[in-house]
């Protein structure tokens, strides 16, 4: 069955591919397909992940980490948002919110979930993939329209 990991690479995957149609177009558009991924994502991690390994006193400094790299990643994409189209900075800015979640991606994986995978059973783990689809959709419903 599939795991709450088997999700998330799936995503950060899907939010690779769309960075590498952001750097070629430079377009609001795809930002904004970024976001409606990522912004679930996140949340959906904040909400039902991290709070399992913060149990483990150990896993704390790692898990404050996450939530820091989260932060970043959700300022620079209001920064970008708050650009039009065409700004100068606009490729520059893009260029350092793909490195910081390129960055944040590949803790994850090395780390966080590495961790996880000793912390978390396999049971839970697939519990945890029903509870974060159904988190998805709840949160998905509640963003503006043009962003489902
Ligand atoms: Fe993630
Ligand atoms: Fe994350």
């Amino acid at each position: 069955m599939e795991t709450i990991y088997d999700i998330l690479i799936r995503e950060h995957k899907m939010v690779a591919d769309l960075f590498q149609q952001a750097m070629r177009d430079n377009s609001r558009e795809t930002l904004l397909k970024i976001k409606a991924e990522t912004d679930p994502h996140m949340a959906g991690e904040e909400k039902l992940f991290y709070p399992e390994l913060e149990k483990k006193e150990e896993l704390r400094d790692l898990v404050n980490h996450a939530y820091e790299e989260h932060d970043e990643a959700r300022s620079l994409m209001s920064e970008l948002e708050n650009m039009k189209e065409g700004d100068k900075n606009w490729a520059s800015k893009l260029k350092e919110l793909k490195e910081s979640i390129e960055h944040h991606v590949e803790e994850e994986e090395s780390k966080v979930f590495e961790e996880a995978r000793n912390v978390i059973s396999q049971k839970n783990a697939e519990e945890m993939a029903k509870q974060y689809l159904e988190f998805k959709q709840t949160f998905k419903e509640q963003m503006p329209a043009s962003m489902r």
